[in-house]
């Protein structure tokens, strides 16, 4: 049967749009029009907020966009990494939620992929390998996060910011400092990522306490590697008490939950699975305050003034603006005020080696 001109063109549109997911948009102007036009399947989903994710094809970030594709609070997820794009879009745009998903390839697309984003999320960079320390991964995801921050900078200076790239304790300060170059820093808006130390400490106190982990609540303040990771065992809901040995244990345990998966990945990589629940866990968190949804409160890494230190994670109360109170830290005890002096120290070099690297 003959199709009719018109007719025809329409099904050649519809077809086109059914397939640009394969084909990311080579101009801002095709994004956006893409994006607003009357037929982005978006406006036809519950309303919801645009996301996007930075070193998407990556160990976090395959699992990840895949975690975010599920949240309904999510209505454009947008995927972006210098390799491996289209096959990660492509794959996850079939999964039948919400989200309209669009995947962006290489530097040159980059601004596309930020535009218009509500949140930004942010496991670019490479993971640490047996024998390497955080700080031995700083050169190159120090300015993996310069560049992806002055792309944020530019294209979407409201978006709330979650870094992942380690080492965290330093990429923040790196990323403030971008902002603060730019004239677009929000300390409200700029959150590391420390939930993976806070669903280990909550994992392994209710391994210890024979509770099931969801109904354990461990803050996790400090920061995030090493020493820096200060679990405090004092303040556990439920109420509870540790003997010595166990509050040994379980400080260690958690401070070097990620050198335990490192050595058992032998040479494939650090966590992964459990970064991207967390991570997921953490983004849901923002988006919810985001939202407007009372009482949020996360452990996280944020310009700060719970201490003398420009930067430390302690809990903090998100809401519509991003973080909307910082939380202080409770009564500590003796073994904690210890770990505290000793987190503090290795933080402040951490945080100078950070913003030394925008300003040398
Ligand atoms: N915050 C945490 O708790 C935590 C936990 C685990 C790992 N990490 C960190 O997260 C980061 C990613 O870890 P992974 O295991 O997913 O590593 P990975 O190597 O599997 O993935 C990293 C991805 O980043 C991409 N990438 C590299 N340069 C990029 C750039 N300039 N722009 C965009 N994407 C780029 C790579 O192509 C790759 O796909 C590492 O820095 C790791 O140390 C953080």
């Amino acid at each position: 049967m003959e199709q009719g001109g018109s007719s025809g063109s329409a099904a050649a549109r519809r077809m086109g749009r059914l397939a640009s997911h394969l084909r990311p948009p080579t101009s801002q102007m095709e994004e956006v029009s893409i994006l607003r036009g009357s037929n982005c399947r978006a406006k036809g989903a519950a309303p919801g907020f645009k996301v996007a994710v930075l070193g998407a094809s990556g160990g976090i970030g395959q699992p990840l966009s895949l975690l975010m594709k599920m949240n309904p609070l999510v209505s454009v997820l947008h995927l972006y990494d210098v390799v491996n794009t289209p096959g990660v879009t492509a794959d996850i745009s079939h999964m039948n939620t919400g989200a309209v998903v669009r995947g962006f390839l290489g530097q040159p697309q980059l601004e596309n992929g930020l535009t218009g984003m509500d949140l930004v999320i942010i496991p670019a960079g490479i993971p640490r390998k047996p024998g390497m320390t955080r700080d031995d991964l700083f050169n190159i995801n120090a300015g993996i996060v310069r560049t992806l921050c002055e792309g944020i900078a530019k294209c979407c200076p409201n978006a709330i910011v979650n870094v992942i790239s380690n080492p965290v304790n330093s990429t923040v300060p790196i990323a403030a400092e971008v902002f603060k170059k730019a004239g677009t820093y929000d300390p409200k808006r700029l959150l590391g990522v420390t939930t993976l130390d806070v669903v280990r400490a909550n994992t392994f106190v209710g391994e210890v306490l024979g509770l099931d982990p969801r109904d354990v609540n461990v803050p996790v303040v400090g920061g995030h590697a090493g020493v820096t990771i200060l679990p405090l065992l004092s303040q556990v809901n439920p109420p509870c008490s540790f003997t010595p040995e166990e509050i040994s244990y379980l400080t260690s345990r958690i401070q070097n939950g990620g050198t335990e998966v490192v050595e058992a990945k032998a040479g494939a990589g650090s966590a992964t699975l459990s970064m991207a629940y967390a991570a997921a866990k953490f983004a849901d968190a923002c988006l919810r305050g985001l939202h407007g949804d009372a009482g949020i409160v996360e452990c996280s890494y944020v310009d700060s003034q719970v201490t003398e230190l420009p930067f430390f994670a302690s809990k903090v109360r998100l809401g519509r603006s991003g973080i909307e109170e910082i939380l202080p830290l409770g009564p500590l005890n003796e073994f904690e005020r210890a770990g505290l002096e000793k987190a503090k120290k290795e933080l402040s070099e951490s945080i100078q080696k950070g913003v030394s690297f925008i300003n040398k």
